[in-house]
């Protein structure tokens, strides 16, 4: 029999089927395995990173235009999951986005192993090739000499900004490495940081 965990990975195969924005099917996977993964080395409720991990992008104003985590809710609900699981695992999905200085730090370990998992997927190898695949759906050039990267935007600049995405490296990426909440992630983004940051130096001394 499939378990609810099961199900709920093929709601969300079924949602991101045409996503070519870097948030496919396997960006979830990744975080969940990634969560896991981070979720040993504490004392948690494992489910619930399960649920909220799976389900991290499905609400994402990004990606889709439901308003109240109508699709995280619509396939809890249809698991019958209770309204207060539902709630916890929605609070999780809220606060896991990188919004620039409006970004939070979840209050319980479950968000904030469900927020280091996903940052991990946006840096290293995976995150250059999810990045330029981001700009490119979004229809924005590699590199432009005359627009500069800008930190410290608030959540409405940085998810208005047009920038060339060789400055997203600036003006996310490489905050991650510090903002993880877990040793663990910690740990695991220190290696994939120092792999972009090589990325970014060879990219420019090309350029030059
Ligand atoms: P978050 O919700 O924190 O933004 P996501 O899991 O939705 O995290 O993935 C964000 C990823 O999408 C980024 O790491 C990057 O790869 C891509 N992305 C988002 N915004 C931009 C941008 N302005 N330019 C280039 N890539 C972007
Ligand atoms: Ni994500």
């Amino acid at each position: 029999m499939m378990d609810n965990i099961d199900k709920i990975k093929e709601y969300i195969f079924d949602l991101f089927k045409n996503d070519f924005t870097g948030h496919d099917y396997y960006h979830s996977i990744r975080v969940y395995n990634n969560a896991m993964k981070i979720s040993k080395k504490y004392n948690c409720d494992i489910e619930l990173i399960s649920i909220a991990s799976l389900l991290h992008d499905v609400d994402d104003v990004k990606l889709f235009n439901t308003t109240n985590y109508e699709n995280a809710r619509f396939i809890l609900e249809k698991l019958n999951y209770q309204n207060d699981f539902i709630e916890k695992a929605i609070k999780i999905i809220k606060d896991v986005s990188f919004k620039g200085k409006d970004s939070v730090i979840p209050e319980t370990i479950e968000g904030q192993i469900v927020q280091d998992a996903d940052r991990l997927d946006a840096i290293g190898a995976i995150g250059i090739a999810r990045t330029f695949a981001f700009g490119g759906s979004h229809n924005r050039p590699i590199y432009d000499p005359n627009v500069m990267p800008r930190v410290n935007m608030s959540s409405e600049e940085y998810r208005n900004s047009n920038n060339p995405t060789i400055n997203h490296f600036y003006e996310k990426l490489f905050l991650l490495k510090d903002l993880m909440n877990t040793k663990e992630a910690y740990e695991i983004a220190k290696q994939r940081d120092e792999f972009m940051k090589n990325f970014v130096e060879e990219f420019y001394k090309e350029i030059n």
